[in-house]
């Protein structure tokens, strides 16, 4: 029977089904003020990332949006990368600020700091890094710049749930750090994000964006409450919180199995252009280069492996379309190819993708 690989596949056992079942059950399924599952998880996940606080959210772009929103970038530079999922820059813009696109590193495809250097000018209020396929940034490097210009750093973490920079897990470094619990990622739900907060600030932070997260509203007491600010609709459901409780006690064991396959690829795709390895990464994805593009990836469907380009850069976008110069993004953009790495994948299919792709070149 000829075998048919997805690209992206969340690992789900009877465990996830029980607790959506005693979440139906319970006749709780939701609540703005983010008590029940929600807080359980934002908990659970402040211990498992060593962060100050955490906030869950709706997706991760609420995260991006919600923590943007802690400084005032209305007319204001951010600077990210371009390789990236849109949310990243839509971000900037929907709190008023001006995404400015910096070229990345050609190794770890995260945005290099030489280049953030470069183009930073006194309109620049934050840097909005992403932790390139569970890759992690150089944070120390953004933050020394950040200092050096007085300006802030806010991490995508989309993609970094379980990465490790210098010893601790990404979420405990950075004043806010976001995360998606996308379907697709690490820690999957059917829809989430957090924003894990730090810095002597987190405590009044976090407060800011509970209230924000659930349309401004403050001050309840009993029935009564008040709003004094906008806020918007993007609180996590207890669906979702209670299969995030699930998939973080396992998470470990499936970033593992991730780790294992990429150790794999590293040393067997007949490949210069290929994602490194590094014990710290979480592989979120594995990503290859190739000249051929249309037609590696019309071979590999072919043979029953689906693959993915992540991503087309935000600045080729219609919407985003600037002259900037990003001769790396531009180079890569065109040559990258995401092949699957998540831990549904047997040693069998490992072995039957690392076959399929060197058989090609
Ligand atoms: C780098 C990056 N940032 C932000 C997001 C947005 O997350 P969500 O889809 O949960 O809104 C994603 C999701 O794919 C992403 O990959």
């Amino acid at each position: 029977m000829k075998k048919k690989i997805k690209l992206f596949d969340p690992v789900i056992g009877s465990k996830e089904e029980y607790a959506i079942k005693e979440t139906l059950h319970s006749h709780f399924w939701a609540s703005g003020s983010g008590t029940g599952k929600v807080s359980e998880f934002e908990n659970e996940f402040k211990k498992y990332v060593g962060a100050k606080s955490c906030v869950a959210v709706n997706n991760g772009t609420s995260a991006l949006h919600l923590a943007l929103s802690l400084l005032d970038i209305k007319k204001k530079v951010v600077l990210v990368p371009s390789l990236s999922f849109v949310s990243t820059a839509h971000a900037v813009v929907y709190n008023g600020g001006i995404p400015i696109f910096i070229d990345i590193d050609p190794h770890t495809l995260c945005m290099d700091p030489d280049q953030v250097t470069k183009h930073i000018t006194k309109n620049t209020k934050a840097i909005l890094p992403v932790h390139f396929a569970g890759m992690s940034t150089k944070i120390n490097n953004f933050k020394k710049i950040c200092k050096e210009n007085n300006c802030k750093l806010i991490e995508d973490a989309a993609h970094a749930v379980g990465t490790v920079y210098q010893k601790r897990k990404i979420g405990s470094h950075g004043m806010a750090v976001c995360f998606s619990f996308h379907p697709v990622k690490n820690l999957a739900m059917p829809t989430g994000g957090l924003v894990a907060l730090n810095g002597s600030d987190h405590k009044k932070n976090k407060k800011l964006l509970q209230i924000k997260r659930w349309c401004g509203i403050s001050d309840r007491q009993g029935v009564n409450y008040d709003v004094k600010n906008l806020g918007w609709n993007m609180y996590m459901n207890e669906f979702s919180a209670s299969i995030g409780l699930v998939q973080l006690s396992k998470l470990d064991i499936l970033n593992k199995k991730r780790k294992k396959t990429a150790k794999i690829y590293s040393k067997e795709i007949n490949l210069e252009n290929k994602m490194p390895y590094n014990d710290d990464c979480s592989y979120h994805m594995y990503w290859i280069r190739v000249k051929n593009r249309t037609k590696f990836i019309k071979k590999l469907k072919n043979v029953g492996i689906e693959t993915g380009i992540h991503y087309k850069p935000i600045h080729q976008m219609s919407f985003y379309k600037t002259k900037s110069k990003l001769p790396v993004t531009d180079r890569i953009g065109k040559e990258i190819v995401t092949i699957p790495i998540h831990p549904n994948l047997n040693n069998d299919d490992v072995d039957y993708i690392v076959k399929s792709i060197n058989k090609f070149f």
